[in-house]
């Protein structure tokens, strides 16, 4: 059984499997073609933290595939009372198929895989996002931009970031990150990447200078500048990103054909243009539908590998 808690635990042709299931699988939902390959199975949704796509996505994704979707919010569950970590693990998971958490701190996913019974999916954590990761590919993909892409990261040095980092050490392509100086990535995400960039031959590297990381990039993303849990520190992040915005100037420096992607929630004037948000390159809107075609093709993945 495998659980699904970050892309490092996978491999170069896991992940390409599981976008590739996800391809199919988004072909059968536009042909309007019954694929319930998770016919009569339950799927817990276990949320300490807010979401629009990540809640529709896999309680709609479960429907589709045959199954049913129970969404436990922490204020309405034990969990969030004080009830521990590995108790709920065991009797949630005794009772369903699949548990999907979105939380804080990344420990807290792994010692509740530990004691769980059913595979565990990372919602989201301080940590990583990988989910959104298989959405992202999978529009590169989509796109014709995942052939020798050049990915720039503006922004953060976050979850999103370190689940890029993940997926480009994993399948060995550019990946640049401009963040301020004191938002850098956590050190031993980075140093994890590079030591599997050193066999994935993946080129990846870090700059304070959002215009050298996008300079001839054929896929520039963000994220917002302030994460949750992060609302306190909200006038100090907004003041030390000044000249992190992907605006029109910073867009023409990538190449042409370069798309944008943003996970979602975007907030425009922010990290992001109004004019970059909603023009020609970007395929924001394509990226989250794929949210759902990319989570239901790691369902289906992860009920096939128990
Ligand atoms: N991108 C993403 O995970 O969105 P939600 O927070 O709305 O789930
Ligand atoms: N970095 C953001 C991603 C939201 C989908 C956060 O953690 O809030």
């Amino acid at each position: 059984m495998r659980h699904f808690l970050t892309l490092r635990d996978y491999t170069k042709e896991e992940i390409l499997e599981i976008v590739d299931l996800a391809l199919v699988i988004k072909q059968e939902q536009k042909a309007r073609k019954k694929h319930h390959y998770l016919e009569g199975q339950t799927l817990a949704m276990i949320f300490e933290k807010s979401s629009t796509r990540t809640r529709v996505s896999f309680e709609a994704g479960m429907f589709q595939l045959g199954g049913h979707a129970l969404f436990l919010s922490n204020r309405d569950i034990h969990l969030g009372r004080g009830e521990p970590v590995k108790d709920t693990a065991r009797v949630v998971s005794s009772m369903t198929d699949m548990v999907m958490i979105r939380t804080f701190e990344h420990s807290m996913l792994e010692e509740f895989a530990m004691y769980s019974g059913v595979p565990v999916i990372n919602g989201l954590s301080d940590s990583y996002h990988p989910v959104q990761l298989i959405a992202d590919y999978m529009t590169m993909v989509e796109c014709g931009r995942h052939i020798d892409p050049i990915v720039a990261y503006v922004g953060d040095g976050n979850n999103m970031t370190h689940s890029w980092l993940m997926l480009a050490s994993k399948l060995g392509f550019e990946l640049r990150v401009a963040t301020p100086a004191g938002y850098e990535c956590d050190p031993q995400i980075v140093a994890d990447a590079m030591e599997l960039a050193k066999t994935s031959g993946a080129k990846i590297s870090f700059t304070h200078d959002p215009k050298i990381a996008v300079l001839g990039a054929t896929v520039v993303t963000t994220d917002t500048w302030i994460s949750m849990g992060q609302e306190d520190e909200k006038v100090k992040r907004l003041n030390d990103f000044v000249g992190y915005i992907v605006d029109d100037a910073l867009m023409a420096l990538a190449d042409e054909f370069a798309i944008f992607l943003h996970c979602l929630p975007a907030y425009r004037g922010v990290e992001v243009s109004e004019s970059v948000l909603e023009g020609d390159q970007s395929v924001i809107f394509q990226e989250a539908e794929n949210r759902l075609h990319g989570q239901k093709g790691l369902m289906v993945w992860l009920d096939r590998h128990r």
